[in-house]
């Protein structure tokens, strides 16, 4: 099979991961978490979201996360971070961020319920965001969530995937992450979605998928997405996450998970699968909560000599 001989990993355990978990975390913890990610070499890491913290109370403190990272260099790691509207966007350059994720849906369903706009508005709400992050020099993500399905208004057609996210990189996003945010889809979606954003011209190194593993899915999606050329993925050390304006939207594909089989692959990532296990036990210990992962649960393991790595 024809894969991408690299890819890019892009960690959401930070934000996707703590969002939608009642045990607070302090700040240091957050600190300590992004530290040991690093060490295991993850490169982008989704650090925290300046929306309302009443939105999101365990991630109120994004402004002193962001600035306590923003004030030791970093060379070569990007921090994006969820911004949803101007007053987002004024708190995150105030606290030093230097890349951006804006975030809309696929179903008007769904982000009214998230962030209180139709789509269309959301898109208004984001020109500016876009535009101020592009003066400032800023790497732009956009998501569109629900692009497999929404808990919502249910089926959602990749002719309006397409759309949304073309309307995206009109208003200057440089990446396109194709959330499933109820973990719903499977390979066949992903072929269809990756062919049919290709074909409206979208480059597929501007294109990223995020799966949660609801349904067991997520690895077999990676798999689709790999077949089809796509170079990142984006996962969640020890499996955590999901958003608390989704029913049912458990779990994040585990970066762990994804690290195993990209390594069984062949496929070059640059992530140690020892350091993201210490980085999954940590917060889940944080949390206390057991690890999600499959391969937290049951260890690595070496196909070549048989022999078990940890
Ligand atoms: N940062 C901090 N506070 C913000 C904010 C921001 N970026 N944007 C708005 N607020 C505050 C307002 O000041 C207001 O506060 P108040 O009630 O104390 O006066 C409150 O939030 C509501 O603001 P409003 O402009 O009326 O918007 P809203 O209630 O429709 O909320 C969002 C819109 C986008 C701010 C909110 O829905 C949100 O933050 N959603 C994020 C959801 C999310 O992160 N989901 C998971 C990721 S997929
Ligand atoms: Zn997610």
């Amino acid at each position: 099979m024809d894969y991408p001989r690299r890819v890019r990993i892009y960690e959401v355990g930070t934000r996707d991961g703590l969002q939608n978990e009642s045990t607070p975390i302090s700040t240091d913890a957050k600190l300590d978490y992004i530290a040991l990610l690093r060490a295991a070499g993850l490169r982008e890491i989704e650090a925290t979201s300046f929306v309302s913290p009443r939105a999101i109370p365990q991630l109120a403190d994004a402004d002193a996360v962001m600035a306590a990272l923003s004030r030791e260099p970093h060379y070569g790691v990007r921090y994006p971070v969820l911004v949803p509207n101007m007053r987002g966007m004024e708190r995150a350059e105030a606290a030093g961020a230097r890349a951006l994720a804006v975030f809309t849906a696929a179903s008007n369903e769904f982000t009214s319920r998230n962030i209180g706009m139709t789509i269309d508005e959301s898109l208004a709400e984001f020109k500016p965001v876009l535009q101020r992050a592009t003066a400032l020099g800023w790497w732009k993500r956009a998501y569109v969530s629900t692009a497999f399905g929404c808990p919502f208004s249910g089926r959602v057609e990749a002719s309006k995937v397409v759309d949304v996210a073309l309307r995206l990189v009109e208003l200057g996003a440089d990446e396109i992450c194709l959330g499933d945010t109820i973990g719903v889809g499977v390979p066949s979606q992903v072929q269809a979605l990756t062919k049919a954003l290709t074909e409206a011209g979208l480059p597929l190194d501007r294109l990223a998928y995020h799966f949660h593993d609801t349904r067991g899915t997520a690895l077999a999606n990676v798999v689709a997405g790999l077949e089809n050329g796509v170079t990142c993925f984006d996962s969640s050390t020890g499996g955590t996450g999901g958003c608390p304006y989704a029913p049912g939207a458990a779990g994040n594909l585990a970066t762990e998970d994804l690290v195993y089989l990209l390594d069984g692959l062949g496929i070059q990532h640059g992530v140690d699968l020892g350091g993201v296990l210490g980085a999954a036990r940590f917060i889940a210990d944080a949390l206390g909560k057991p690890l999600a992962s499959k391969v937290g649960q049951a260890g690595g393991w070496n196909p070549a000599t048989g022999e078990r790595l940890i």
